[in-house]
C-alpha cells in the first residue's frame, strides 16, 4: 500500500493529540508524520506508533511534500495557513469553523454525505462536534420518515472548548483558582447556556453552527432550532433531540432503524437504567442513542437522547475517516 506524508496542525491540543492516536489506531498509511503547533510547543514530543515525534512551529514551508494536512488549531490559524498547505499540494481537512459554510467547500460526515469528499478543491471542512453526532442519527430517520422539524438541546463537555477549559474545570474542582479561564463563569458545579459568542438575536454562534451545518450536510431545508449548553462533563457531548416527522413512526421502528445504522449504537433499556452517558462514550467512535420515546404533543413526534465523544467522532475520527476515503478514492 502507498504510504502518505501527513501533517497535524494543533498536534498538542485535545483534538490534535486524538488525531495522532486515531491515525495510529486505524493504521492510516503514514510515511512521514509532521506535527505542528505554536512556538510554545517547540521541544515537546507526541508519541506516534510508539516513537516520540518532535513538535515543530507551524510555518508554511512545513507543508512541503505533505499530502494530507489535518488542521485543529482554531479558525484564525486555518484561515492563515490552509492556503499554504493547498499551494504545496496537500488536501486540508479542517476542524475549525473557518470554511464550513463556504459554498464550494464540502462539509462532510462520511456516514451522511461521503460523495461530497470528492468534490473538494483543496479544502474539506469537518463539521462542528455537536452537529456530527446529530446528523449521523437524523440522516437515516429523515430518509425513512421525512423530518419536518428538529429541536435540539445540547449538554456539551468541557473538552469541546480545548485543553484550557479542561484545566479550568480540574482546578475549580480542586478548589484552586485556575491559572487561565476559558469560561466567563465557574464551570464546576455549574452549567452555562453560552457556547461561543452571542449574536444580536440572542442565539449563540454554536447554535447557529448546529442549525446551519445540519442543513448543509444533509442538503435539507427542514426546520432546526437549538439551545447549546456547556456542562461540567468530560467524556462527550449529550443532546436531547425532539423530532417531528412527516410520516407516522413508532419508537420501535426508530430503534430498529438505528440498530442497523453504521456508527450508531442503541442503548435503550431505561427500566434497567440503560441509556447513553458521556462517561461511557469517552474514547469511543460510536454515536450512542437511547431514551427513544413518543412525543404525543405533535402528530408524529419522537424524543431521543444522543451521546458521542466530541474529540473522537466529533472531531479527530471524522477527519481521519475523510482522509481514509481520499486514500481509497471512494
Ligand atoms: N474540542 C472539540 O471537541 C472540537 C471538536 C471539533 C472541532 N474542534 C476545533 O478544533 C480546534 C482545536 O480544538 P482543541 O479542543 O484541540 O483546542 P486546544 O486543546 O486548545 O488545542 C489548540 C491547538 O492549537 C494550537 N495553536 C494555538 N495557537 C497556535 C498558533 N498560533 N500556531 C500554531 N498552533 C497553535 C495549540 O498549540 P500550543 O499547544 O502550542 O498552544 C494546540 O495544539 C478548534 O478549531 C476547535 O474549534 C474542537
Amino acid at each position: 500500500m502507498k504510504l502518505h506524508d501527513v501533517a497535524v496542525v494543533g498536534a498538542t491540543g485535545l483534538v490534535g493529540r486524538a488525531m495522532v492516536k486515531v491515525l495510529e489506531e486505524r493504521n492510516f498509511p503514514v510515511n512521514r508524520l509532521v506535527l505542528l503547533a505554536s512556538e510554545r510547543s517547540v521541544g515537546k514530543e507526541v508519541t506516534f506508533n510508539g516513537k516520540p515525534q518532535p513538535v515543530h512551529k507551524l510555518e508554511p514551508e512545513r507543508f512541503k511534500h505533505i499530502e494530507y494536512a489535518l488542521f485543529s488549531a482554531g479558525a484564525t490559524i486555518s484561515k492563515e495557513f490552509a492556503s499554504h498547505a493547498v499551494k504545496f499540494g496537500a488536501v486540508v481537512i479542517d476542524n475549525s469553523s473557518a470554511f464550513r459554510m463556504e459554498e464550494n467547500i464540502p462539509l462532510v460526515v462520511p456516514e451522511v454525505n461521503r460523495k461530497q469528499i470528492f468534490k473538494h478543491k483543496g479544502i474539506i471542512a469537518n463539521p462542528n462536534c455537536s452537529t456530527i453526532q446529530l446528523v449521523v442519527v437524523l440522516k437515516p430517520l429523515h430518509d425513512a420518515f421525512g423530518i419536518k422539524r428538529v429541536v435540539v438541546s445540547t449538554y456539551q463537555s468541557v473538552t469541546g472548548a480545548g485543553k484550557i477549559a479542561v484545566e479550568q474545570l480540574q482546578e475549580e474542582l480542586a478548589n484552586r483558582t485556575p491559572a487561565q479561564k476559558k469560561f466567563p463563569h465557574p464551570i464546576a458545579y455549574n452549567c452555562l447556556p453560552h457556547i461561543d459568542i452571542f449574536f444580536e438575536d440572542g442565539y449563540t454562534k454554536e447554535e447557529f453552527k448546529v442549525i446551519n451545518e445540519t442543513k448543509k450536510i444533509m442538503g435539507v431545508s427542514f426546520k432546526v432550532t437549538a439551545t447549546c449548553v456547556r456542562v461540567p462533563t468530560t467524556g462527550g457531548h449529550s443532546e436531547s433531540v425532539n423530532i417531528e416527522f412527516e410520516k407516522k413512526c413508532t419508537p420501535e421502528q426508530v430503534r430498529e432503524l438505528l440498530r442497523s445504522t453504521p456508527g450508531v449504537v442503541v442503548q435503550d433499556d431505561p427500566m434497567k437504567n440503560v441509556y447513553p452517558m458521556p462517561i461511557n462514550a469517552h474514547d469511543k467512535d460510536d454515536v450512542f442513542v437511547g431514551r427513544i420515546r413518543k412525543d404525543d404533543t405533535v402528530p408524529n413526534g419522537i424524543n431521543l437522547w444522543v451521546v458521542s465523544d466530541n474529540i473522537r467522532k466529533g472531531a479527530a475520527t471524522n477527519a481521519v475517516q475523510i482522509a481514509e476515503a481520499l486514500v481509497l478514492g471512494k
